[in-house]
C-alpha cells in the first residue's frame, strides 16, 4: 500500500476505475433517486460550508452522477461555471443528460482521474467541493495537490467524508448480520485503504490537507440522517437491496445455500426493522464537513 508521500504512478488507482466503472457506477446511476434521498441532507450541509457565489468556477471531485455540480450551477449562474470529473463514464454520462435536461448550460463534466488528470477547462477555480468522492484516491496527498494546483490563491475547499463504521451503524449492519455467517468471510480491510471510510481518522484528513498544501484546515463532525423512503414495503425492499448489493451481500448470495441466504436475510429485516420511522427507514450517520484555503 503507498504511503502518503509516494508518488503517483500511471497506474494510478487503476482497482478504483474498474470498480467504478464496471460495478459501482452502473449499480449508483440505475438507483440515482435512491442514493440522492439518502444523501439529500449531506449535500446540503457541504453547501451550507461551500457557499458558492454568483460568477465563480468550481471544481466537482468525483462528481458521480452530477448532483452537487447541479446545485452548484444553480448558485454560480451562466456567469459562472461547475466543471464535474470522475473517473466513471456511466456516471458522467447521467451528469451530462441531467445538466441538459435541466438547461444548465454552466455545467461540464469529464472522465478523468482527479489524482493525476489535468482539471481543465475553468482553472483556476475559485473553490473545489466534492459530495463524499475523495476518499478513493491511492495517494491522497497527490491528489489534493493537484487539485490545489487547479485552483487560485485564497480559494476554497469544501468537501463531505464519512467519519468511523460505529458512527454510521447502516454501514455495519453487513458486519454483524451477513459476515458471521459467511464461509469464508473477507480479510479485514485496512482502516485507511481507498474506500468510504478512508478519512474517518479527522487526524489523517489534517495531515492529508496540510501535506498537499493547503491551509486553514477545519473538520467539524455533523450527525445527521440516512433515510429510505416510501410506505413500509419499499423503504424495505431499497434499504435491503442496498445492504445485499453491498460487498458482503454479494458474497454472502455466493457463498451460502437458498435456506441460509433466506435466515441471513430475515436477520437484516429485523435489523432494518428496528430503523423505521413514519414515512421509511432511518439510521444515524455521521460525517466530517471539511474545509480549507488555497
Ligand atoms: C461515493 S461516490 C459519490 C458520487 C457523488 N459525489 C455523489 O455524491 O453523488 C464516489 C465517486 O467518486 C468517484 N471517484 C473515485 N475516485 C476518483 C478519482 N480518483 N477521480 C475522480 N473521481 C473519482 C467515483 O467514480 C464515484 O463516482
Amino acid at each position: 500500500m503507498p504511503t502518503e508521500a509516494t508518488p503517483s504512478s500511471p497506474e494510478a488507482n487503476a482497482g478504483q476505475r474498474r470498480y467504478w466503472s464496471e460495478r459501482a457506477g452502473p449499480h449508483w446511476v440505475e438507483r440515482q433517486n435512491v442514493f440522492d434521498t439518502m444523501l439529500a441532507p449531506h449535500g446540503r450541509a457541504l453547501l451550507d460550508v461551500l457557499q458558492p457565489m454568483r460568477g465563480e468556477r468550481v471544481l466537482d471531485v468525483g462528481c458521480g452522477f452530477g448532483t452537487t455540480a447541479l446545485d452548484v450551477a444553480r448558485s454560480v449562474g451562466d456567469e459562472g461555471g461547475v466543471h464535474g470529473v470522475d473517473l466513471s463514464s456511466a456516471m458522467v454520462e447521467r451528469a451530462r443528460e441531467r445538466a441538459d435536461a435541466a438547461g444548465l448550460g454552466n455545467a461540464t463534466f469529464q472522465v478523468g482521474d482527479a489524482q493525476v488528470d489535468p482539471l481543465a477547462p475553468h482553472t483556476p477555480y475559485d473553490a473545489a467541493t466534492s459530495r463524499f468522492g475523495v476518499m478513493f484516491f491511492d495517494n491522497p496527498v497527490a491528489a489534493f495537490t493537484n487539485v490545489r494546483a487547479a485552483v487560485r490563491p485564497g480559494g476554497r475547499l469544501g468537501f463531505v467524508c464519512w467519519q468511523g463504521a460505529a458512527a454510521n451503524p447502516f454501514f455495519t449492519i453487513g458486519a454483524r448480520v451477513l459476515l458471521p455467517a459467511l464461509l469464508e468471510p473477507p480479510p479485514s480491510p485496512d482502516p485507511s485503504a481507498p474506500g468510504p471510510l478512508a478519512f474517518a481518522d479527522p487526524e489523517r484528513v489534517r495531515r492529508v490537507l496540510a501535506a498537499s498544501g493547503w491551509s486553514d484546515i477545519a473538520v467539524d463532525g455533523r450527525k445527521l440522517p440516512v433515510r429510505f423512503v416510501g410506505d413500509s414495503d419499499v423503504a424495505m425492499a431499497t434499504a435491503l437491496d442496498q445492504l445485499m448489493s453491498s460487498d458482503l451481500g454479494r458474497i454472502a448470495a455466493r457463498q451460502l445455500d437458498s435456506r441460509r441466504l433466506a435466515e441471513v436475510i430475515e436477520a437484516a429485516c429485523g435489523e432494518l426493522d428496528q430503523n423505521r420511522v413514519d414515512d421509511g427507514i432511518q439510521f444515524d450517520s455521521a460525517i466530517w464537513v471539511v474545509s480549507a484555503t488555497n
